[in-house]
């Protein structure tokens, strides 16, 4: 049972139909907060994933972030649904492995896109909504610890990550005199999603995961959840331009 309350909060989230967003969402959900929900798949294939989470009906729009056109008539959709929408969740993003010399410029410009520019695109519409409405907003990234530790094979990750906390600082600068609010998470190795089917099915990754954290543990979804809990809540009120590193000690700078 969450102490939290967010019975006056409205959410909308990208990317809401992944690992990480499930953990979000229940929680988010049973602390009272409204949810719509978007993701690229169409609304066909997200209803049976959403059901199968048990949280009752969910506001749902098929919205593809590395589309500007799509992300313009989702965002205006979610509104036009619900005008009080006060907290928007960039949490769209994921990579491959793709080391620079073999990753083609095609496919480099799209993971930038998908984790960068896709972002940008989605702040422009929020922030141009609540602009029109007065709306004191909350808008939240989720950026991830690799935006300050360089890695091998995921350069358009780990530099789109970089910058989208810098553009959520900047933001937060630009917005604050309206009221609106900025901030980023930024998690560690989660077990959930891509990373958590590579852990399983590489000893390699595993072993590194394992040596790299100097808790001895992974991120589980739920603390990503708790940490979005917290933002979101009123407890909150007075951070912005913040990251708040939810990564159990794995973005700590250490030698050896
Ligand atoms: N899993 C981790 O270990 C980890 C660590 C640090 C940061 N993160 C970040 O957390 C967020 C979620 O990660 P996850 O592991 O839950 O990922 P996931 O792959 O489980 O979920 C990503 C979601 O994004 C959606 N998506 C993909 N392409 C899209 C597009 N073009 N438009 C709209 N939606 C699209 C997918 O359908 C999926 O639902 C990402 O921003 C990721 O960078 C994850």
């Amino acid at each position: 049972m969450s102490s939290i309350t967010l019975s006056d909060k409205s959410v909308l989230i990208t990317g809401g139909l992944g690992a990480i967003a499930e953990f979000m969402l229940k929680a988010l959900s049973a602390a009272g907060a409204t949810v719509t929900v978007t993701d690229r798949q169409p609304e066909s294939e997200a209803r049976p994933i959403l059901e199968s989470w048990g949280l009752g009906h969910l506001d749902y729009i098929g919205m593809d972030v590395t589309d500007p056109d799509a992300v313009r008539s989702g965002v205006e959709k979610a509104f036009s649904l619900r005008p009080e929408i006060n907290i928007a969740l960039g949490h769209a993003g994921g990579t491959g492995i793709f080391p620079f010399e073999t990753c083609d410029r095609g496919r480099f410009d799209q993971l930038v896109t998908f984790n960068f520019l896709g972002q940008t695109w989605f702040a422009r519409e929020v922030l141009g909504h609540w602009r029109g409405s007065g709306t004191e907003g909350h808008l939240i990234f989720t950026s991830s610890y690799v935006s300050r530790i360089p890695m091998s094979g995921i350069s358009a990750y780990t530099a789109s990550k970089a910058a989208l906390e810098m553009f959520a600082k900047n933001l937060a600068l630009e917005y604050a005199p309206h009221g609106i609010r900025v901030n980023c998470v930024s998690p560690g190795n989660v077990a959930a999603g891509s990373s958590l089917a590579v852990y399983d099915s590489d000893p390699v990754y595993r072993a590194w995961v394992d040596r790299v954290s100097p808790l001895g543990t992974r991120n589980s979804p739920q603390a990503i959840a708790n940490a979005f809990l917290y933002l979101c809540s009123h407890l909150a009120d007075e951070i912005d331009g913040h990251v708040l590193q939810v990564d159990a000690g794995v973005g700590l700078p250490k030698l050896g």
